[in-house]
């Protein structure tokens, strides 16, 4: 086992952008002056995630879902394991945090999709309700992924922040992806662009 490439750049800028775009789109989310950050910071969150749903398909190796979307019987073999602090160790992401991840891709469309509408004065006061629910939602989640994110560092040893930068895990030699796919990184950048421009305008 040593340090191998695992998350490729998509990955990476994917999930630091919706990291701060949900950030930004929570604190704003009151507020009436700040209601285009709002809007862009949502645009941010439901553009990174479609675009993520697609890498899951097409993407590198670990980045796929057919990689980490695993049955019932793995999810609660690993939660087995970690109740016992002694985790199975996945070079990828581990089935828990599998299922946590697709939650969190899609209440961020339905988020922003949500957004989208009431932005654009479709639905009335039950879109708002339930575009406040869906975020409420994603909050609860994203404080589940939190947790799971660093109890996991801490009983597998292994600092999983860290590797979200770099890209590098433990692992096989064998698992390693072969490119950490630049252009596909670039190709993000232009449609976040993209669908940034024509969601808000
Ligand atoms: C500061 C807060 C956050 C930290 C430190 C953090 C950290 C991480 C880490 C370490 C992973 C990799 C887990 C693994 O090794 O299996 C991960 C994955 C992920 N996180 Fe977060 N996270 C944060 C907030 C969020 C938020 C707010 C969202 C969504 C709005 C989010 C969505 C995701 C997604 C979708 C993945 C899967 C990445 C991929 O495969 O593309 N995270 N996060």
């Amino acid at each position: 086992m040593q340090k191998i490439l695992v998350w490729d750049w998509p990955v990476r800028i994917g999930h630091w952008l919706m990291v701060g775009g949900f950030v930004i789109a929570w604190l704003t989310s009151e507020s009436e002056s700040f209601r285009l950050l709002h809007v862009w910071a949502g645009s941010a969150v439901i553009s990174v995630a479609a675009f993520r749903l697609i890498w899951g398909l097409f993407g590198t190796r670990h980045a796929r879902f057919s990689s980490f979307v695993r049955g019932p019987g793995a999810v609660l073999a690993y939660l087995g394991s970690l109740l016992s602090l002694q985790p199975r160790h996945h070079t990828g992401h581990n089935p828990a945090g599998g299922w946590a991840i697709l939650a969190l891709l899609i209440l961020g469309v339905l988020t922003g999709a949500s957004g989208w509408a009431i932005y654009n004065e479709l639905g009335g006061h039950w879109l708002e309700e339930l575009h406040e629910g869906l975020a409420a939602t994603m909050l609860a989640v994203v404080l589940v992924h939190l947790a799971g994110v660093f109890s996991g560092s801490v009983l597998h040893g292994e600092n999983l922040v860290r590797a979200m930068f770099t890209g590098r895990k433990t692992g096989e030699t064998d698992e390693a992806i072969a490119s950490p796919r630049p252009l596909a990184a670039v190709v993000l950048l232009v449609w976040l662009v993209a669908a940034g421009w024509w969601l808000t305008r």
